[in-house]
Parts: structure tokens; sequence; C-alpha cells
């Protein structure tokens, strides 16, 4: 027993040491007809080039420290990525356009940032992982008709093992019977996958199931007590 104690301490320790290795990520690519230019630390996304607006864009929220790149890393970006298609086209040429390699989402989820209650504000979230190359499109439906307003994509963000993963956001307010889908489309999808969010009336009145176990859970315990007395007294009565 204390062997196994001693060893699930020192597998602890082993493991935050491990931990404290931070992991530092630029991400500099280009397609045809897209570009990324990014940096991440330990799996978040500190800072992204919008190619469209000409600027680094730092996504973390204001309450984590303010960390800001080198003035010129947008303009290093823009370089970057003259060199990438200049690149991809010499190789393009070279390898007489080798086919990409292709993989559908592995996974596409779709839930709610908050706990669901009705009427106030909350935000849907549709999560797509495993994919390659990036990006995917993401598009929403309310109660099967298109919506644009209040949705955002994040960048593609680079997984360890190369996939892709993205994350695509609806702004929304829950309303009882109303039905969401986020409908997802990449390069090796014959058509898309969508996935389905209903705003449901049990999710609105959380606390009935644990209240009900709690409730069967005292009652059976109760008819034990009342049982054991019984034969308690059964059993004296006998001797
Ligand atoms: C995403 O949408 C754009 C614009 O409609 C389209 O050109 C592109 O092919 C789409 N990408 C995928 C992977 O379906």
């Amino acid at each position: 027993m204390k062997m196994k104690e001693l060893l699930l301490v020192l597998s602890c320790v082993l493991s935050v040491s491990a931990d404290a290795l931070h992991k530092d990520l630029h991400i500099d690519g280009c397609s045809d007809f897209d570009g990324e230019f990014m940096f991440g630390l330990d799996g978040e996304e500190l800072a992204y080039t919008d190619f469209n607006k000409q600027t680094l864009v730092y996504p973390q929220p204001p309450f984590i420290d303010p960390m800001r790149y080198e003035e010129g890393a947008y303009e290093l970006a823009v370089a970057e990525q003259q060199t990438c298609k200049h690149n991809l086209q010499a190789f393009g040429k070279g390898m007489k356009d080798f086919p990409l390699e292709r993989d559908a989402p592995s996974a596409v989820m779709i839930y709610t940032r908050d706990e669901v209650e009705v009427g106030e504000k909350n935000t849907l979230i549709c999560h797509v992982t495993g994919f390659y190359p990036a990006p995917v499109n993401v598009s929403w439906t309310k109660n099967g008709e298109k919506v644009t307003e209040g949705t955002s994509i994040n960048v593609p963000y680079l997984n360890k093992d190369g996939s892709f993963t993205q994350i695509s956001r609806l702004q929304f307010t829950p309303q009882l019977g109303d039905i969401y889908s986020c409908a997802v489309e990449h390069l090796a999808l014959p058509q898309p996958t969508t996935k389905i969010y209903e705003v449901e009336a049990s999710q609105s009145a959380p606390g009935v199931g644990p209240a009900v176990f709690c409730g069967v859970g005292l009652t059976v315990g109760l008819l034990g007590v009342a049982a054991g007395t019984f034969f308690l007294i059964k059993g004296n009565e006998c001797s």
C-alpha cells in the first residue's frame, strides 16, 4: 500500500516538472487562396495576422497580462507570406502539382459556453478538429434559416499531430424550442457535416436530477434503518 502511494506521489512530481516546460508556437503558412501567420504559447493563441484589416490581432481577453510583439510584426508577416507563396509555386512546379493530403474533421461538437438560462444571452460554440489542410467554413442556422449576425471564427490552430482545430461562435439568446445548427465544410468532406443544438425545457430546470437522487437515496436509507431496527427487536424478543 505504502509503495503504491509513494509511486503515485512520484508520478505527480514527474508530471509537474514535465509541465513546467513551455511550448512556443509560430505558424507561418499559405495556400493558393489563404494565408496564416500566428504566435502561440502553451496551446493558447497569443496573436494572429488579419490580412484584410492589415493588422496583428491579440485575441486574449483583457484580464490576461497584455503582451505585444515588436513594431513591424505585421510587415514581417506580409513579407513572409510573399516568400511562402513564392515557395509554394516553386514546389508546385518542382513536384508537378503534387496531390494535397486531405483529412476530414475527426470531430465536430456543438455546445453552449455558459449553462443555458432561457432568455439570457449565451454563446453557441462549434468546435471542429482533426482536419487538414486548414481552413474549414462554418455556417449557422436558426430554425432552418441562415444566420450571419453575431458569428465569428478563429484562425486555424495547429494540433500536436499536425491537424488543425477551428472554433466558430454564435451569440444567441436561448428561447424554448429554438433549433440551431452549425454546418462545417471542408475540402475532404463530400457534403457539409451538420450538428444540431436544441433549446430544451429540461436544460432550464437544473437541480431536479440531484434532488430526485437525494430523495430516493434518503428514502432507501431510512427503509434500511427501519428494517434493521425491526429485525433487532424481533431478534431480542426471540432470545
Ligand atoms: C469556403 O467558402 C469559400 C467562399 O464561399 C469557398 O470559396 C471555399 O471553397 C469554401 N471552402 C471549403 C473548404 O468549402
